[in-house]
């Protein structure tokens, strides 16, 4: 069964990342699309050149966003969606920030263990899989959240394109046709129907997305209305519910996207703005950065032993203190300004040393006293007008709980499962939690997406961020460390090979090329255990840097189809 469940996941986390083989190490020189003034770099190209088209029209990059996510909902339906939720970053050209949760909700039904059976075990599969694993989705919400704040085009005009595309159909790429053959069972054992993807589809197909293109067609007539209300939420609870599921129309009607205040931290000159909970990226990412500050890390060399150690120990160390305190904000008081103080974080690396690896048996979430008061894709945006966005958003695995509303022609997520169903147990990133992440009715689950921006002399430096679960925290700081400490251009960053390590399990996982035996093995000598056979690539980053001459560099993940687009 463990055997089971561990393919399971592996093919959950890993199968939107399955590429032969990984080429390019730090020594190729790749740049990526360069333009004068604006930019989208997505998961597939459809979506970028929406996106930059409406710029083109005089939109801003909050109108970009609209339409470059919905045209994901129909370009990338492995992960694209209108049936998740995500988490998006902001920094205006006048140099304010902020950040937006549209992170799903547990549905009012919802209980603590409702994972669990009679003994208080974990039910396998039952947070993954189907209905029961669907939470409250929060795309729609939050894009219109976008659009009454920032949004300058007709709602109409942005959500057109996405419309249009679904009509006319979207070619399947060679790593898509892998997808869906990978997720075809799935599709039939979870709907016990033929759903419209469960078909032999290959590379150069066109599919056509009909369905959805009537339901983004309610969204365009009645707002947001037109997805939480009326038809298609008749059709979605019904659906869910069919399937045994506990979704109502009472959980959709009251769901609502939330304003966030971003978490702000330096890293030496830079300023780097990452989501706030209920994501655990911002605050993971402060505290490693926070850790390896007082290091000369450049002068290591990039992926260099001492670089490798630094960074795994101070991943340790955020990762125990995440699985302790991190939750939804709303349900949980999480300690953010002392988890993210250089003396606390100082103090936790006490522990570091040269020699040896801490073992994570060894080490808990650090003792704080006194409590002051992902599948998922990511796309990053620049206009001409000096905004800057960083998105991700999410079904959690690979085309969520699998659950489709055919009438619909949407995926419904499987973000239940980032919730801590029992308190020490792994869900499928292996991430394991606690109370601070228990479910409860219309709580907001843990998530590790980590949309970033980054600035330098107050002006706007790089937008980052990656699908890839817990990896995606890790895939996020080694690209900016990559560009800034190791002095790669946006692609080469991007393209350079990572690792991951997230305390429990206490494993350190390689790319599977790029990193020689030699190193591996000097690794293995001081206590760290390794993983690189069969190992996976590691994220997906879409990212823009501006360059010293005010243009700027799209860095598109060759590990998937990811595209940059730009004028
Ligand atoms: N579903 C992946 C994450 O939110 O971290």
């Amino acid at each position: 069964m463990r055997k089971t469940i561990t393919l399971i996941a592996f093919i959950f986390l890993f199968a939107q990342c399955k590429v032969k083989t990984i080429e390019t190490t730090e020594t190729n020189k790749n740049t990526g699309l360069i333009a004068d003034s604006a930019m989208v770099v997505s998961a597939r190209e459809e979506a970028s050149k929406i996106g930059v088209a409406i710029m083109k029209k005089g939109g801003n990059a909050f109108d970009a966003m609209i339409a470059t996510e919905l045209a994901l909902a129909v370009a990338y339906p492995f992960a694209g969606n209108i049936g998740g939720g995500g988490f998006m970053v902001y920094r205006t050209n006048d140099g304010k920030t902020g950040a937006l949760d549209y992170r799903e909700k547990a549905p009012l039904a919802a209980s603590k263990n409702m994972y669990l059976d009679e003994n208080g075990d974990i039910i396998q599969g039952k947070s993954l899989f189907g209905a029961m694993a669907v939470g409250v989705p929060g795309t729609v919400d939050g894009l219109f959240k976008v659009y009454e704040k920032f949004g300058s085009l007709p709602f109409s005009e942005l959500i057109q394109p996405a419309i249009d595309l679904a009509n006319k159909g979207v070619v399947v790429t060679e790593k898509q046709a892998e997808r869906i053959a990978e997720s075809r069972h799935f599709f039939g054992e979870v709907n016990g129907t033929k759903i419209m993807l469960d078909n032999d589809w290959k590379e150069g197909d066109t599919i056509k997305y009909v369905m959805l293109a009537k339901t983004l067609e309610r969204i365009r007539d009645l707002g947001r209305d037109g997805f939480y209300k009326g038809e298609t939420a008749e059709m979605l609870v019904n659906y869910v519910q069919k399937l045994g599921g506990i979704i109502t129309k009472k959980d959709l009607e009251i769901y609502e996207a939330k304003w966030r205040t971003p978490i702000e931290f330096t890293y030496k000159d830079l300023k780097i703005i990452s989501m706030s909970p209920p994501s655990s990226g911002g605050i993971c990412n402060a505290q490693i950065f926070k850790a390896i500050e007082p290091f000369d890390i450049a002068s290591y060399g990039h992926n260099s032993l001492k670089s490798i150690q630094l960074l795994t120990e101070a991943e340790r160390r955020a990762y125990a203190d995440r699985s302790f305190y991190l939750g939804d904000p709303d349900f949980v008081k999480i300690p953010i300004d002392t988890l993210i103080s250089s003396k606390y974080v100082k103090n936790r690396m006490a522990s570091f040393s040269w020699e040896k690896a801490t073992l994570s048996s060894t080490l808990q979430h650090g003792k704080i006293t006194g409590y002051e008061s992902d599948e998922t894709t990511h796309y990053s945006i620049v206009d001409k007008y000096g905004n800057s966005i960083s998105a991700t958003t999410t079904l959690n695995g690979a085309y969520g709980s699998k659950v489709f509303v055919s009438e619909g022609g949407f995926f419904l997520n499987n973000e239940m499962d980032d919730f801590s169903s029992k308190t020490g147990t792994p869900n499928m990133f292996g991430l394991v939690g606690a109370e601070a992440n228990s479910i409860a009715p219309e709580k907001r689950m843990l998530s590790s997406m980590t949309p970033t921006i980054v600035e330098k002399n107050n002006r706007f430096y790089m937008s980052v961020g990656s699908p890839g679960g817990s990896t995606i925290i890790t895939s996020v700081m080694q690209t900016i460390l990559n560009v800034y400490e190791f002095k790669m251009g946006m692609q080469d960053a991007v393209n350079a090979p990572r690792f991951h390590h997230q305390w429990l399990p206490d494993v350190v996982t390689f790319e599977p090329k790029g990193f020689d035996s030699l190193l591996l093995n000097q690794l293995q000598g001081k206590g760290y255990q390794i993983k690189q056979e069969n190992s996976v690539i590691l994220g997906k980053v879409d990212a823009i840097l501006r360059l010293p001459n005010g243009k700027l560099e799209g860095g598109a993940d060759y590990r998937g189809d990811d595209k940059a687009a730009g004028f």
